[in-house]
């Protein structure tokens, strides 16, 4: 989506693509991370609906919160800057589990996951490269549908982050909900939330969620905002206007051809053999 070099985009750490604006300072300093007990860590894959999960959490709470950057963006200065905060903190990453700080894991911090449909995340996906200027230069689907099956886009495999996150879904501390049941029946799932997180939130204020964190709503109140467009909760940022694009389910049917269809389900049930879902 731009005129730099793919290799002044992407850096490999771990075998997994990110973007520069992960320094690999950063990420080689993660594991010294200090986590506190009461931070809630806000997790996915690019493109999984993070910012409508985000929306709807700091929502819930009456107290004071803070909602960062996600902990994998910026440089060596992040752990710094993490630390000074005195408020809770809500955390997003796109880290896949054996890369998160390890400090999360030990205290039992609160995760909530969140996932998509990976063909209509692939299609978000393709768009959000055709417009990030952060991002290497996409120049068909056809290209992307390549890469995406690869594994070889920023985050590394759909399938892989999902996997990893996946065997703990059972954990305690975790909570693993999907874009798509908060379509279906988003104050079921606001509901869902608030208990995990041990708040006391009514039925009218569910309600009242639920109406500000629509897709319009959220689209408008970016558009209307004068706030720094570069702060997103995504790694992969840019301009927060860019995130709120079409917000349904089932786009991929006006992506995929039949052919790139068989061979998705191919892959997706090679794949997720390991998965109990
Ligand atoms: P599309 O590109 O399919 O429209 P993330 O926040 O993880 O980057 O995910 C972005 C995707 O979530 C985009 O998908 C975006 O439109 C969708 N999204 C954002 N806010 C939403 C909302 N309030 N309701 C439904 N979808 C939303």
């Amino acid at each position: 989506a731009t005129m730099a070099s793919e290799a002044e985009l992407i850096h490999m750490f771990k075998g997994i693509p990110f973007t520069t604006r992960s320094s690999p300072e950063l990420l080689k300093s993660l594991d010294t991370f200090d986590a506190r007990e009461d931070d809630v860590l806000l997790v996915s894959y690019p493109k999984s609906g993070t910012h409508w999960l985000a929306g709807v959490i700091t929502k819930l709470y009456n107290t004071q919160v803070t909602l960062t950057s996600p902990i994998e963006f910026g440089d060596i200065s992040k752990l710094e800057e993490l630390n000074k905060l005195s408020s809770k903190r809500i955390i997003p990453t796109h880290l896949d589990y054996n890369m998160l700080p390890p400090n999360f894991k030990n205290k039992k911090c609160k995760m909530i996951y969140i996932s998509r449909n990976p063909k209509d995340t692939a299609v978000s996906m393709y768009h959000y490269y055709r417009e990030n200027p952060n991002l290497p230069t996409i120049d068909t689907w056809t290209a992307f549908f390549d890469l995406f099956l690869k594994g070889d886009v920023v985050c590394g495999s759909w399938f892989d982050h999902f996997l990893s996150w996946e065997e703990h879904k059972n954990d305690k501390n975790i909570l693993f909900l999907f874009y798509e049941d908060m379509k279906k029946d988003l104050p079921k799932i606001v509901n869902e939330i608030s208990l995990f997180l041990g708040l006391n939130t009514s039925d009218n204020d569910i309600q009242d969620i639920c109406k500000k964190s629509s897709f319009s709503e959220m689209k408008s109140d970016t558009e209307k905002e004068n706030s720094d467009p570069s702060h997103t909760v995504c790694a992969l940022t840019s301009n927060r206007k860019l995130i709120f694009r079409k917000g349904t389910v089932g786009d991929w049917k006006n992506h995929f051809t039949p052919k790139q269809n068989r061979r998705f389900e191919e892959i997706f049930n090679e794949k997720m053999k390991l998965s109990k879902m």
